[in-house]
């Protein structure tokens, strides 16, 4: 876990701000960012990666506060995006669309069209019916579109279920076995260039293996592309680095080995190698701080319902994962430990942050962070029980500041409007 988050007199902080200050100042629940995580995780990669041409492309996904992705241009930060509705966010904070890798399964003629009026680095394309699209597209456009075919290595990456992309059966990406065909099929598009190659196997992949393996093969295909006349550039590697999210999880492979592997790979091809890590960059750059509202004994069961629930923090109800929780203010050391379900007010029982989770029993009124929700925490936020947005806060060294406001009552229900024939 980063330092950036620590107990100073008892009292948990990010960066030089106590999380109960804020609490005070913008109520609860909040997502805090802190900037020296942010950069600090950043400066890692490209630390890791500075003897190789590279360009890291953040992973737009895991977090796309403005504030957030502004911190991360201000670094040098590329885009990995996979919408239009990314890309407008990406250019609005400044991260230039030269360095923007654009990626998904489903990306309509529009976000094409669009896309490539901003001249982005790369499209990497998931299909043959999309690259038909896109040369039409730039047909139409006289504008040459710059391409990559993600290659679908056909490799199970031991992660999630859900966040599995690599395998033969997943939506994601082109074949292994068909990638020479395509290529040559790209080549023959008058108006497509062919600039890299490109894979993501997964996310939260906590084992070098993998990505060894998924590697070592876009390397040979590389060679062979080569052999076939296709100017191949760049290789992207995709993200899906993994962190730890508890204290007891077994420490995940470190970004020098992950590098190191990388490079050993790829640098006698001298090609460039982009990356997309999102998880790794902002998971632990950020907390949830949640208030208790009550706790609740039923027979053998105990609950602490808390005011963070599944529409503030998707993960444990899609991936029944959970993350670490501390007290804001840490308890006197002699308060009874119990074990309890740490559950939000929402009307589902899949609305539980954490199961069977041991901490000092806390009191109604206390305040509890929950480590590392800074990737695919606000982003999968929503309304649902019309709770009010929640609100994200960034911290820089002894300051903070509101970087997404909680949404009023008024401003969700006026997303709503009556039919013409009702009002
Ligand atoms: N590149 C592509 C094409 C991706 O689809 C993703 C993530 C990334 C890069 C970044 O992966 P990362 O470095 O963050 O692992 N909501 C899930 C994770 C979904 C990941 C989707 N794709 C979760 O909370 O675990």
């Amino acid at each position: 876990m980063t330092p950036c988050f620590r107990y100073r007199s008892n009292s948990l902080h990010a960066e030089d701000v106590a999380l109960k200050a804020i609490a005070d100042a913008v109520g609860t629940p909040f997502y805090c960012y802190s900037t020296a995580a942010l950069t600090g995780n950043y400066s890692a990669i490209t630390r890791s990666f500075s003897s190789s041409d590279h360009l890291l492309c953040y992973s737009v996904k895991a977090n796309s506060n403005q504030a957030v992705l502004k911190t991360l241009a201000g670094l040098g930060a590329g885009a990995d995006i996979v919408s239009q509705g990314e890309l407008h966010r990406a250019l609005a904070a400044g991260m230039p669309a030269e360095r923007t890798v654009f990626s998904g399964v489903g990306k309509t003629r529009e976000e094409m069209i669009f896309a490539l009026g901003h001249n982005i680095l790369c499209f990497n394309i998931e299909s043959k019916c999309e690259l038909v699209l896109l040369n039409e597209i730039a047909v139409a456009a006289g504008r040459r579109a710059p391409v990559a075919i993600r290659i679908n290595p056909d490799i199970d990456a031991g992660t999630h279920e859900k966040i599995s992309t690599g395998r033969a059966r997943d939506k994601f990406g082109i074949s292994w076995r068909d990638a020479q065909e395509i290529y040559a099929y790209a080549a023959s598009m008058p108006m497509l260039e062919i600039k890299g190659i490109d894979m993501h196997i997964g996310s939260q992949i906590l084992e070098l293996e993998p990505f060894e393996t998924a590697c070592r093969l876009m390397a040979k295909l590389v060679v062979k592309l080569r052999g076939q006349g296709h100017a191949i550039e760049h290789v992207d590697i995709g993200g899906g680095l993994g962190i730890a999210y508890r204290d007891s999880d077994r420490e995940p492979e470190t970004i020098e080995d992950y590098s190191a592997l990388v490079r050993r790979i790829f640098e006698p091809l001298k090609c460039r190698i982009i990356l997309e890590p999102g998880r790794f960059i902002a998971g632990n750059a950020g907390v949830l701080v949640t208030r208790v509202i009550y706790i609740k004994h039923s027979g053998v069961f105990h609950f602490v319902i808390v005011d963070a629930a599944m529409n503030d923090l998707a993960r444990p109800a899609l991936y029944d994962v959970s993350h670490e929780i501390r007290p804001v203010i840490e308890p006197d050391p002699r308060r009874r430990i119990m074990t309890a379900d740490v559950v939000g007010p929402v009307c589902e029982s899949g609305d539980c942050l954490a199961k069977n989770y041991s901490l000092p029993e806390p009191k109604s009124g206390d305040l509890l962070a929950i480590m590392c929700t800074g990737a695919y925490g606000a982003v999968l936020s929503g309304t649902y029980n019309t709770r009010r947005l929640v609100s994200e806060v960034l911290v820089h060294q002894d300051r903070f500041s509101v970087v997404r406001e909680r949404l009023s009552y008024e401003a969700i229900i006026d997303l709503d409007a009556l039919a013409d024939w009702q009002s």
